[in-house]
């Protein structure tokens, strides 16, 4: 199969599209990642060049469908289990206190779940720590990629996934089964999940009020103005003193004054004003 060729222009337009949509922002240093990512994307609309893939994507009848695809092939959807435990660790002291003095449910987001580890390592951790009732949990998770939302809700999992994950928490909630793991449904009916893009602020303002969002690892994927625009969106969707989670190669201190850092020696983390 010979390679289609991207050129700048074209690649340029193409970019933009998919900044505007995704907030996934492909510098110029990402042409070629993105040529290669696109590949069979054209193959599969039948289109011959860079152009007219363009055109297709703004004007085609089945331009929804392709979006839907090309939000799976655009991502990289890397996580495991218990990945930056220091976070969780805050979530099932601090936040869970909190929660528990309040006498409320807890209410967690995952926002931007992938392929499900995140999500179900707080449903495990919050089960470990016998502190709440598991009924008193609402977890959801959400994803752009329906590929990776597939992979969640099947619960199913290989080696790559447990690099961080303590043996007895695989005995624990894990079923051996051909060469992986499935999630037992104890922890399963734990999680929701569902499709969004961060970017629509009307459909975070609708997930309603969580005490915690974990939004880590997909801000690094944004310019400045989009990691702004989603995670001020998110104070929609948190209640005051609601603790927002990034990945630590994120920081948002110089985008958004709505949120306090908090330092401490193991973990970063951010509280709603
Ligand atoms: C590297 S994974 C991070 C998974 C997990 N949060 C973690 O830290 O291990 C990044 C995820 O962000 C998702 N993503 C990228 N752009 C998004 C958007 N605009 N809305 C929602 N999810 C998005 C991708 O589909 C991908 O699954």
């Amino acid at each position: 199969m010979s390679t289609i060729g991207i050129s700048e222009s074209e690649f340029r337009a193409l970019r933009d599209l998919i900044r505007e949509r995704f907030g996934i922002y492909y510098d110029d240093t990402k042409q070629f990642l993105l040529q290669s990512r696109l590949q069979t994307r054209l193959l599969k609309a039948r289109v011959a060049d860079f152009a007219e893939y363009q055109r297709f994507l703004v004007a085609s009848p089945d331009r929804e469908a392709e979006w839907a695809e090309l939000a799976s092939v655009l991502s990289n959807n890397e996580t495991y289990f218990f990945r930056e435990r220091a976070q969780l660790d805050v979530l099932v002291t601090d936040v869970l206190d909190e929660t528990l003095r309040s006498g409320g449910r807890l209410r967690v987001w995952s926002s931007a779940c992938s392929t499900g580890e995140e999500p179900y390592t707080i449903a495990m951790m919050l089960t470990q720590a016998h502190r709440i009732n598991p009924s008193s949990v609402t977890i959801h998770a959400t994803d752009l990629s329906p590929r990776a939302l597939d992979k969640a809700t099947t619960g199913f999992y290989r080696e790559l996934s447990f690099r961080a994950t303590p043996v007895e928490m695989v005995q624990r909630y894990f079923r051996a089964f051909e060469g992986g793991f499935f999630i037992n449904d104890e922890i399963k009916r734990m999680v929701s999940f569902s499709r969004m893009n961060l970017l629509d602020a009307k459909a975070v303002a609708a997930m309603g009020i969580h005490d915690a969002i974990f939004c880590r690892n997909v801000l690094i994927y944004f310019d400045k103005p989009t990691q702004k625009r989603v995670v001020e969106a998110f104070a929609q969707a948190l209640r005051p003193g609601g603790f927002l989670f990034l990945g630590h190669a994120e920081s948002i201190m110089r985008i958004t004054d709505l949120y306090e850092p908090v330092v401490t020696p193991k973990a970063i983390y951010y509280r709603r004003k």
